[in-house]
């Protein structure tokens, strides 16, 4: 296990380039075995869950080889075999194998995902929709066996808005015969990077970014070349890290209109920001205001930034609060960022988080990935050292985290 060891208090500036999308890569990695060619991923980012599924797939019998940011996938000699616990509990999107192996070969059986443990995290809607499309699903212990003689498209109804189910069924109906309707679909901006990846293989997705996604089953899909959006939660911890303690601190390589939720809000705040085409430059204001908040599905705010902002809004005068409708147990960060000073009430899906407060370093515990990365956030602006245990957790969705950071300025080391 990994610690991350920060000394507080340095205005940071300079420019942080953002990285591919976690979200995206997770689920293009086991999108490409759907391919009956090879596919070519650019903007790949080096991150432990994309080592993860490199195991998966060669596991597989997927050819894998990538160079910097670059990765070919190469499915043509793959086997289809029983995905065993020890691979598929590294993390949740080893899901994606169910809907890619089952859109493949009308078989799988793999072990149930991994991933944070931000509450109760159901795949429910994923095996409704599977079902919908003709397969009929077994559980023997931990495994899952999803099976079909031959995926029929059909209307599939999302009880909500998943993000996860939104893609499985994607994948799943992609080669399914005739047309599938996917109505209440998620709209997350990795799902229209996940459509436009198969539509470039010769898929017929249409309405991929919408509620309401069409899919046209297809027989073959070829060799394509795909680009990794940016990371839009990557991109908003480093402009929050700009607001916290940044002077001009350019965050570039991002897509603003993903994450105008945050831009907004952090205006609210009275953070000064200069939105450009493709870049935000940030700066700490002299006050802060309190804000409210509370998280939706995209385009609102998203779950992920929640538990960031929450290490800025211990700077502001007044009482904020947060709001987590999506997941039920997304507040573990409160309880550490609690332990270096700052002053928070938890009642059920709200928190509420008085300020102005100064944070004090100490040794606190990364609890998930985002709580991970809220802390990087308080141990930056804390006065004193910040020693955070178990940062694997940051490892699975930060390229070079530590690297990034030293270059703008900050005294942060891997242990
Ligand atoms: C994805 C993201 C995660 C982000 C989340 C919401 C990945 C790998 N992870 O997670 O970073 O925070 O979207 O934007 O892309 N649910 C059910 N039954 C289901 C599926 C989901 O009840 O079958 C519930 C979940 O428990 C959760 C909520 O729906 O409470 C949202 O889940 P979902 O949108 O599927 O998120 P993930 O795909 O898990």
């Amino acid at each position: 296990m990994h610690t991350i060891n920060i000394t507080g208090g340095k205005t940071l500036s300079g420019e942080i380039v953002v990285s591919g999308a976690k979200n995206s890569i997770v689920a293009l990695m086991p999108a490409a075995v759907l391919c009956d060619e090879d596919v070519n991923i650019y903007n790949v980012p080096r991150l432990s869950d994309v080592d993860s599924l490199v195991e998966i797939l060669e596991y597989l019998n997927v050819g894998v080889e990538s160079k910097e940011d670059y990765m070919k996938i190469n499915p043509t000699s793959m086997t289809n075999k029983m995905v065993p616990n020890e691979l598929s509990k590294k993390l949740r999107a080893s899901y994606y194998f169910m809907g890619a192996l089952l859109g493949k070969y009308g078989h799988v059986e793999i072990s149930f995902p991994g991933g944070c443990v931000i509450g109760a995290r159901p795949i429910d809607l994923h095996l409704k929709g599977f079902k919908a499309l003709g397969a009929t699903i077994s559980e023997e212990g931990d495994n899952i066996i999803i099976e079909a003689n031959e995926l029929k498209g059909t209307n599939i109804y999302l009880d909500f808005a998943s993000v996860g189910a939104t893609i499985n069924l994607m994948l799943a109906a992609v080669k399914a015969k005739g047309k599938t309707i996917i109505e209440n679909a998620a709209k997350e901006p990795e799902i229209v990077n996940v459509a436009t990846f198969l539509n470039n293989m010769g898929a017929r997705i249409s309405g991929a970014g919408t509620n309401k996604i069409k899919i046209e089953g297809v027989e073959y899909l070829h060799s394509c070349f795909h680009e990794v959006i940016p990371d839009r939660i990557e991109a908003g911890t480093y402009i929050i890290i700009g607001a916290a303690v940044g002077n001009n601190l350019k965050v570039s390589n991002l897509i603003p209109e993903h994450i105008y939720s945050l831009t907004e809000k952090l205006r609210e705040m009275g953070v000064p920001l200069e939105v450009g085409p493709d870049y935000v430059i940030v700066s700490k204001p002299d006050k802060y205001n309190p804000v409210d908040v509370q998280t939706l599905v995209f385009p609102g705010f998203v779950t992920d930034h929640q538990q960031l902002i929450a290490s800025l809004m211990v700077l502001a005068n007044g009482t904020s609060s947060i709001e987590e409708t999506i997941y039920e147990n997304r507040f573990q960060n409160l309880y550490e960022l609690a332990k270096m000073g700052a002053r928070i009430k938890v009642e059920g899906k709200k928190a509420y988080i008085h300020g102005p407060t100064k944070l004090v370093g100490t040794t606190v515990m990364a609890t998930d990935l985002r709580a991970g990365a809220g802390l990087v956030i308080a141990g930056l602006l804390a006065n004193g050292k910040t020693e955070i245990q178990n940062a694997d957790y940051i490892l699975r969705g930060y390229e070079n985290i530590v690297e990034k950071l030293s270059n703008i300025g900050a005294t942060i080391e891997l242990i």
